[in-house]
Parts: structure tokens; sequence; C-alpha cells
């Protein structure tokens, strides 16, 4: 083989740091909402659209491109023993309705301009480096959150999950995943499953998502952990009927029902004591959703997160219980109580918070160590390799919403903290 010393140069890791804007706005611009708000949802045709183009940017740095059935892309660059399990970097392009432009984005587009970066400098890999892009982080479409790098890490749930469930348009996964020419064939889904040994490491960069670094004026978050999170579906079922003739006594009115629980969440959550423990009901559906028709269904969906996966499950237990207790009280059916998911935190790996650490040093960066509150596909990733995530600080934390921003100049500086990463792991 050759010789290589340090990873590379520092002096030499230039970022294209305007090409990285250009193409993050040009990727925005494949939405079905009007920007500055972006909408890319799942196998849709923007979704489709997104794809082609980061393929297109993977194919310009040189990496091979593939896919697997779900759709989770693959650019790699063959190291020197190409052999040896290797060094991977990703994130997800999919967003959320009337979000931002780079949340997920800034690790996918971010991790193809740090190939670019190290290309430039001459470094030549011993391990191979593989960018991932990975399907559907966000659940908008199905439900399932982070469903591609769920399905790498090996659910077989997630295969018999993906076999029979349907979107609101009662459009089944299969029959979506085909549209955007994935999923030939359904027993292609386990053929996803990542071999055990295929990463030696796993580091996704990210927007922090959260307001911690730019109030402190720090460059860059060393991610230790992700919160563990689960998300619940509930619904209940009552008799409807004349918003005028029932009198109130006779009603059992599954709206009010749905919006008890609402309220009980965050009082459940609020118990904890802790101000790590966060509950949302972002969903909350009404049947049949017209003034003067008591509702006969209701429908909410709930997410729950905490550092403290014990403490998590514990508001999971009091919200079923309280959902119990409204069908007796109100006299309505509990028509569904569904976990969707519930799972546990994800600590990175030390190697790989120490190759981080050392390329925030060597760079001279200010960095801090931090937890990650919104999941990833690291949380994931963290099941079949040793993980670890780099935060950049987004403006006043600005996420899931059209104002999300991130400067130029803080995701330069989290391109080359990944590509002094990846380096330095691609040689371990
Ligand atoms: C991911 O987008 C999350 O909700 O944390
Ligand atoms: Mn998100
Ligand atoms: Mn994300
Ligand atoms: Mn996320």
């Amino acid at each position: 083989g050759y010789s290589i010393h340090e990873p590379t140069s520092i002096s030499s890791l230039s970022v294209d740091a305007q090409g990285l804007q250009n193409q993050i706005d040009q990727l925005s611009g494949f939405s079905d909402a009007p920007a500055p708000a972006v909408t890319r949802v799942l196998y849709t045709h923007k979704d489709v659209l997104a794809r082609r183009y980061v393929k297109k940017l993977m194919g310009i740095a040189g990496l091979s491109v593939r896919e697997d059935a779900v759709g989770n892309i693959f650019g790699r660059w063959d190291g020197s023993e190409p052999e040896l399990a290797a060094v991977a970097t990703g994130s997800h392009i999919d967003a959320i309705p009337y979000s931002g432009k780079y949340d997920g984005v800034v690790g996918v587009l971010g991790a193809i301009e740090a190939i670019n970066v190290l290309k430039r400098s001459g470094f030549k890999p011993r391990r191979s480096l593989e960018v991932i892009l990975f399907t559907s982080e966000e659940p908008t479409r199905f439900g399932i959150s982070c469903l591609g790098s769920r399905l790498l890490a090996g659910s077989e749930n997630l295969v018999n999950t993906l076999k029979t469930i349907t979107d609101s348009q009662n459009i089944s996964f299969l029959d979506a995943a085909r549209s955007a020419g994935y999923a030939k064939d359904e027993n292609d889904l386990s053929s996803v499953f990542l071999k055990k040994g295929t990463y030696s490491a796993f580091v996704e960069l990210h927007i922090e998502q959260g307001p911690i670094l730019e109030d402190e004026g720090i460059s860059i978050g060393i991610v230790t952990a992700i919160a563990a999170p689960a998300s619940l579906r509930v619904e209940f079922e009552g008799n409807g009927g004349h918003a005028g003739a029932v009198l109130m006594p006779n009603r059992n009115d599954a709206g009010l029902a749905a919006a008890e629980l609402a309220l009980a969440v965050e009082k459940h959550v609020l118990e904890s004591g802790s101000i790590d423990t966060v509950g949302t009901v972002g969903i909350l559906e009404l049947h049949p959703g017209a003034i003067n028709s008591i509702p006969s269904k209701s429908h909410i969906e709930i997410d729950t997160r905490d550092i403290d996966e014990e403490r998590r499950n514990e508001v999971i237990d009091k919200i079923h219980e309280t959902a119990i207790r409204i069908t007796k009280t109100r006299g309505v059916k509990l028509s569904e109580f569904h976990v969707v998911n519930q799972d546990p935190p994800a600590p990175s790996d030390k190697a790989v918070i120490n190759a981080m650490e050392t390329a925030t040093k060597e760079l001279n960066l200010t960095s801090k160590l931090m937890i990650s509150r919104a999941y990833h596909d690291s949380l994931f990733m963290a099941r079949v390799s040793p993980m670890g995530m780099i935060f950049i600080p987004c403006y006043k934390g600005y996420s899931h919403k059209p104002e999300e921003y991130s400067s130029i100049e803080d995701m330069s500086n989290g391109v080359k903290v990944l590509a002094f990463t990846l380096a330095k792991l691609s040689l371990q």
C-alpha cells in the first residue's frame, strides 16, 4: 500500500460552501409547498426528482451509486482495502409538511461535499467511504420514522408491517415504493438488512434543531446520545349525531375524548418533573368533520420522548390508563391504542466521539458535547455500527418550519469536521 501519516493536511481542506448552498437551494425546489416552505414526502414525484438530483451529485463526486429495495441510496468511494468494513455517513432528504430546507439535507449534500473536500485534498481512504441517503426518516406518509435506517438495522417487525401498511389515501407501501421504482418484489424487503460488520463507523452531520450552539456561540456539537422517541396512535368512537338535536347528557363525543386525552398527554409529561420529558399531539382528526355533527370518531397521534427511557415508558403507561378512564367517563369506545414505536435511546461510540473531538481541535473550532433531542437515522445505525453525530448551529434553533436556517460558515465548519472525521476513521 501507500503511507498516510495524518488523515490529510488540515490546510488543504477547502469546502465549496457557496456550491453547497446552491445545491441546498436547488434541492429545496423539489417541493410540494411554495418556497420558503418545503414539503417532500416519501415516494412522491418531488421525492423521486430530489433523489435523482442527489444521485447525479454522487456521480459527479465519482461515487459508485447503488439503491436498495426501499430506496436507501449508497454512494461509495473504494478505499485501498475495500474488503474492510467501510466508514459511512449520511442523512435524509424527506421533509415534513411546511418545513425547511436544511433538516437532513445538510447531512446528505454536506457528506457529498465532504467527499469532494477529501478528494481535492489528495486524500486516499484505506477503508471505503460511503454516503447514504436514508429513505423516509420522517414518519409523514406511513407513520414510521426512520423507515430506511430501521430496516437497514434489521427490523423483522418492520418487514411485516411494510407488507400490509397503507397511507391515508389507502395506497399501500409496496405500491408507493413501486411507483418510485423500488420494491419490485415484496420478498426484497429483508434484503435491505445490513450484514453484520458492513460498517466500522457511521457519522451523521445535522443541524442542531435546538438553540444551544447558537446561544453559546459554539461551532460544533458532538452528540453523545440520542433521546428515546415513541409514538402512539389512538382512536375513540362514539355514536355521533345531530349537533342541535342530541342533548348534552345523551352524547358520547369522540372529539371531546380526544381533546381530553391531548390535555392528559401534557399533564403526564409534566408530572415526570424533568425538563427532558416532552410530549406532542401533532395530529388530531375528527370524523365526519362537519360543524353540525358530533364527532363519531377521533384519531390522535402522540409523540413522546425523553433521554430516560423508563421515564418515557411511564408516560406511555399513564396515557394508556387515562385513555381507558376516558372510555368510562365519556361512554366512548377505545377502538385503537397502538404503540407505533417505542425506541430506546442510543449512545454514541467512544472512538467515533474521539475522532470528532480530534477533528474540532485540529480545525481550531469550538465544540461541546451534547445530546440529541431529535431522533435521526443514527439512532438505528447505532444498532449495526459504532455511531457518532456532528451538530452545527441553526438560527434560533428553528426546525420543522420554513424559517429553518444555517449559515454557510456553520455548514462549512460541519463539512470540514465531517471530512476530517471520515478520513481519520477510514485509516483506523
Ligand atoms: C425527526 O425529524 C424528529 O422528529 O426528531
Ligand atoms: Mn426532521
Ligand atoms: Mn433530520
Ligand atoms: Mn431527525
